[in-house]
């Protein structure tokens, strides 16, 4: 008996991972974008031709730094920054992460959200991981906005070269980690629109902790060696 007499349907084709969707039409948001993080994501992202806003506390501030980006960045207050974005990059400091996160709750609702936060704390030996209670930053966000389809990436990329216009691209791998497959392949198109910089699916939300942790091993790395370090997976 054939599969077809048996009536079970024909499997589909298994999808090439590196079919990923064209995502030059979206309009990214950069919550925080007025830090080196967030300015740096807007600066690339506009460069590569994206339409970007960067938001912040005081619209004031996000339109004097969108002004400076120049690319057409545009600035304007992060819930105002939030409502006129497809997609969201989160790039404000761990200690505000959450409350930033709550009072966004609506104007985040049905939107991609992309965590770039890293948990860290610092001593006099350097850098090391925090474990926040839900177990990452991407996981705190994933809990506080259950309307958002929220992912995480961007994490080990230095701002310092993200800002820095006389470097044409950026040599590294972007680990993108989410619940929904079509959410990654969004946020891994959109890191691949950068020059240099692949997407690479990594996993679901409850690995961010490693992932989020790594950058602290990554500051050991830039200091030891003067060092603007970045990733790359060997093998795919
Ligand atoms: N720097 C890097 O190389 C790098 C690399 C990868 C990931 N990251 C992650 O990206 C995030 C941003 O890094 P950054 O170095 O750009 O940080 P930052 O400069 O300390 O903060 C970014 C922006 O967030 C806003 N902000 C500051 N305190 C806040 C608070 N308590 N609540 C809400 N908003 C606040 C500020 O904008 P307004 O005052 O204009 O609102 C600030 O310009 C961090 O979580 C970091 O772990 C950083």
């Amino acid at each position: 008996m054939t599969t077809h007499d048996s009536g079970s349907a024909p499997k589909p084709p298994a999808k090439d991972p590196w079919d990923l969707p064209d995502v030059s039409g979206l309009t990214v948001g950069v919550i925080g974008g007025t830090g080196p993080q967030g300015r740096g994501l807007a600066y690339r992202l506009a460069r590569a031709g994206q339409k970007v806003v960067i938001g912040s506390r005081a619209a004031e501030r996000a339109e004097a730094a969108a002004a400076e980006l120049g690319h057409g960045v545009e600035g304007a207050e992060n819930a105002v920054c939030a409502r006129r974005s497809d997609l969201v990059i989160v790039a404000v400091p761990w200690e505000g992460h959450a409350k930033t996160l709550e009072a966004l709750r609506e104007d985040l609702a049905g939107k991609i959200v992309v965590d770039c936060v890293n948990p860290l704390g610092f001593d006099k030996k350097g850098a090391f991981a925090l474990t926040p209670e839900e177990g990452s930053a991407a996981e705190q966000a994933a809990a506080l906005l259950p309307d958002s389809r929220v992912t995480a990436a961007f994490h080990h990329l230095s701002a310092v070269l993200l800002q820095d216009e006389s470097v044409q691209e950026i040599d590294t791998d972007v680990l993108v980690l989410g619940e929904a497959r079509a959410d990654t392949d969004t946020v891994q198109a959109l890191a691949n629109r950068i020059p240099g910089m692949r997407g690479i699916f990594a996993g679901r939300l409850r690995n961010a902790h490693q992932v989020e942790s790594l950058v602290a091993n990554l500051i050991s790395v830039n200091r030891r060696y003067k060092a603007h370090a970045g990733l790359r997976t060997t093998d795919v």
